[in-house]
């Protein structure tokens, strides 16, 4: 295959990449705990969502007289509009269904509700569910979903990988609540959604997100050239994406837990890290801040500000930290100097940084010049 199209097919495969029944379970556990009503009389829409393959639409069918819902709505996305159409077949829920109609079936969304007991068993359940085609294709920027979004109370949803930004901003501007997964690096580098964690307004999900999460791919996964298969599980293709977390307005438990830590001179006395121990903590050289490179190292009697590793953010606790702004967005930066940049280069390094360059640079104890990846800039929320 050529470069280009391995490109565009592996991007349109990670659009079809399914979430796990037990993961969204897990997740959305956290929240029940933190709140048992919290899905009491609302609305939940899954955009993004077909029953016929989506453990969203199962998971809050079979529960939706456990957690009080009011209504769940779920669209699909039609086939003939999606990037990856490989290995589509039309299922027998569909095709058996009144509703069939062969010229609409690849070329409009559906969708689906669930309100009340339709069939007489006294329970609500997933056999309630009732679909009609839609009168488009079910893509989440059209004027019928962006109808079902304002219907809506919460929004949960995988979103297409592809299109996590705009995701992400369409919810956001609904004023919902919603819980979504994605691509951990590209939501907290966005400049349009960073203002949003920065405020407390959008925050990452209890899952602890350091090892990936695993996704069903489609049956015909077979592209080893772009992606390397790597297990079965319950007789079903998986595959790794790593740097992949929730993110929410809804609150949960493990964000009010503040980090255990100790001051800075425990720091030097006692931190496992060789960096830290006998050393301290670096000022950098074009902002006032000290760098902390890991999270269980930040001096809780430190009450300026610090640039910590944008992981951070899975441990942050408001009432702990706040959070000031993302070095890649510094408005305050002096920019690196002549000197630091010239040093830099001189010894030997070959990252591409100029004089005036707004990232965060620092000497260490040896005299060698750092640029740090991208860094959260925190400072203490009360006194310490
Ligand atoms: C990453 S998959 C996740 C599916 C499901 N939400 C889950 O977690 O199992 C994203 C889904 O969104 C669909 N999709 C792609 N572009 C879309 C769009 N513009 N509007 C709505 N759905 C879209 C894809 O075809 C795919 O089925």
């Amino acid at each position: 295959m050529a470069h280009d199209n391995l490109v565009s097919a592996k991007k349109a495969q990670k659009d079809e990449f399914y979430t796990q029944y037990q993961d969204i379970q897990k997740e959305v556990n956290a929240y029940l705990e933190y709140d048992p009503n919290v899905f009491r009389g609302k609305t939940i829409f899954l955009p993004c969502d077909d029953p016929e393959w989506s453990n969203f639409t199962r998971f809050f069918a079979q529960n939706f007289e456990k957690f009080g819902l009011k209504k769940l709505i779920s669209t699909s996305y039609a086939i003939e509009s999606k990037e990856y159409k490989d290995g589509y077949q039309l299922t027998l829920f569909e095709k058996n269904s009144p509703e069939f109609d062969a010229n609409k079936t690849r070329t409009n969304g559906k969708i689906f509700v669930l309100a009340h007991d339709s069939d007489n068993s006294r329970t609500v359940d997933i056999d309630d569910l009732k679909w009609h085609y839609l009168n488009g294709d079910g893509d989440f920027r059209s004027e019928e979903v962006k109808k079902l979004r304002d219907e809506a109370d919460i929004i949960i949803t995988n979103p297409p990988f592809s299109l996590l930004r705009e995701f992400i901003l369409w919810v956001l501007e609904a004023e919902k609540n919603f819980l979504i997964i994605g691509n951990f690096n590209t939501v907290i580098t966005c400049n349009d959604i960073f203002p949003y964690i920065k405020n407390n307004k959008l925050w990452t999900g209890a899952t602890n997100f350091n090892t990936g999460m695993y996704f069903g791919v489609p049956d015909d996964f077979e592209h080893k050239e772009t992606y390397k298969f790597e297990k079965e599980r319950n007789g079903k293709k998986v595959n790794r994406v790593p740097s992949i977390c929730w993110f929410t307005n809804l609150d949960h438990g493990r964000r009010h837990q503040p980090l255990p830590l100790m001051t800075m001179a425990e720091n030097i006395k006692y931190s496992k890290h060789k960096e830290i121990k006998g050393i301290g903590y670096y000022k950098y050289d074009n902002y006032d801040a000290i760098e902390v490179n890991y999270y269980d190292a930040i001096p809780k009697d430190y009450d300026g500000i610090m640039g910590v590793a944008i992981t951070f953010l899975g441990k942050h606790c408001p009432e702990q930290y706040e959070i000031v702004a993302l070095s890649r967005y510094l408005e305050d930066s002096k920019g690196m100097s002549k000197e630091f940049v010239e040093t830099y280069y001189a010894q030997g390094n070959t990252g591409a940084i100029s004089e005036g360059h707004p990232d965060l640079c620092y000497y260490d104890k040896d005299g060698v010049a750092n640029v740090p990846y991208m860094r959260l800039l925190i400072k203490p929320k009360k006194e310490v």
